[in-house]
């Protein structure tokens, strides 16, 4: 595994509470990484950190360069884009619109403001990639969450992330759309390192490469769906939950 991301000993406090507590994490291209764990484990304090939106201790590489202490933007425009619990997209403005803004995030104010006569192309193919093309002069306020979580998506791809930190990206969807984003999920991390930040037990059995698992701000295990889910310590965590991943693993 070539880890696109190293993130080393990542402390993040608030008023003195480890809210994450030396956690080390290895994002490699080519694979979905999910991050498991109960409620207030850290997971979204984590991606915080990486994204640059919580200090910490600790180092994050990204190709070759240490991230700690850049401001935000610079870390985005490094290559890692996340989402959030809630989407954020421009509720008014069209899908291809969302996604021209996004992909123009490195032109200048002037020529955004300039209407394009043509999407371009990467606009056009990224449509077709998170299954929106019909839906190009949609206002996004009127997707359905689903298909928002995946103009987020698009969004993050048109702006050349090749690191893609999702939080809980299908709460809230129902089973066929949670399986068009567990391929989507597949489809994208081809080249690219991708984490998701998930609750739902079923999903990360079926979609993940590896899997992190944490636990009041550390690092509980990390393996193979299989190997977390035999894992004695994670049982205990997820009582139920996880035991039955194991027993199912073992079936
Ligand atoms: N800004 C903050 N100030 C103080 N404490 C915080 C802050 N943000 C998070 N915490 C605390 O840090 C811990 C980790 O929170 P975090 O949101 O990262 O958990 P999580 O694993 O994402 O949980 P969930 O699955 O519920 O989203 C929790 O105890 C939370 O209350
Ligand atoms: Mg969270």
């Amino acid at each position: 595994m070539s880890a696109v991301l190293t993130c080393k000993n990542i402390e993040v406090s608030f008023d003195g509470f480890k809210a994450v507590d030396g956690v080390d994490l290895e994002l490699a291209r080519g694979e979905v990484h999910f991050l498991i764990g109960p409620n207030g484990a850290g997971k979204t304090t984590l991606v915080d950190a990486v994204t640059g939106l919580a200090p910490y201790a600790g180092s994050v590489v990204k190709d070759g360069e240490e991230l700690r202490g850049k401001k935000v933007h610079h870390i985005a425009r490094k290559g890692i884009g996340r989402t959030f619990q809630t989407a954020a997209v421009f509720e008014h403005l069209t899908v291809a619109q969302n996604l021209d803004i996004a992909a123009g995030a490195g032109r200048s104010a002037l020529s955004l403001l300039r209407r394009r006569r043509r999407l371009p192309a990467v606009v056009v193919d990224t449509m077709d990639r998170i299954g929106l093309r019909d839906a190009a002069d949609t206002p996004a306020g009127t997707l359905a969450h689903g298909q928002k979580q995946w103009l987020e998506i698009g969004m993050l791809l048109v702006g050349d992330a090749d690191v893609l930190l999702l939080d809980e990206p299908i709460a809230g969807m129902g089973h066929d759309e949670r399986d068009t984003t567990g391929r989507l999920l597949h489809d994208i991390a081809a080249d690219r390192a991708v984490a998701v930040v998930e609750h739902d037990m079923d999903f990360m059995r079926a979609f993940a490469d590896r899997v992190t698992v944490l636990h009041a701000g550390a690092v509980l295990a990390s393996g193979s769906v299989d190997e977390v889910a035999a894992d004695p310590r994670v049982q205990e965590v997820y009582l139920g939950t996880a035991k039955e991943a194991a027993d199912a693993a073992r079936a």
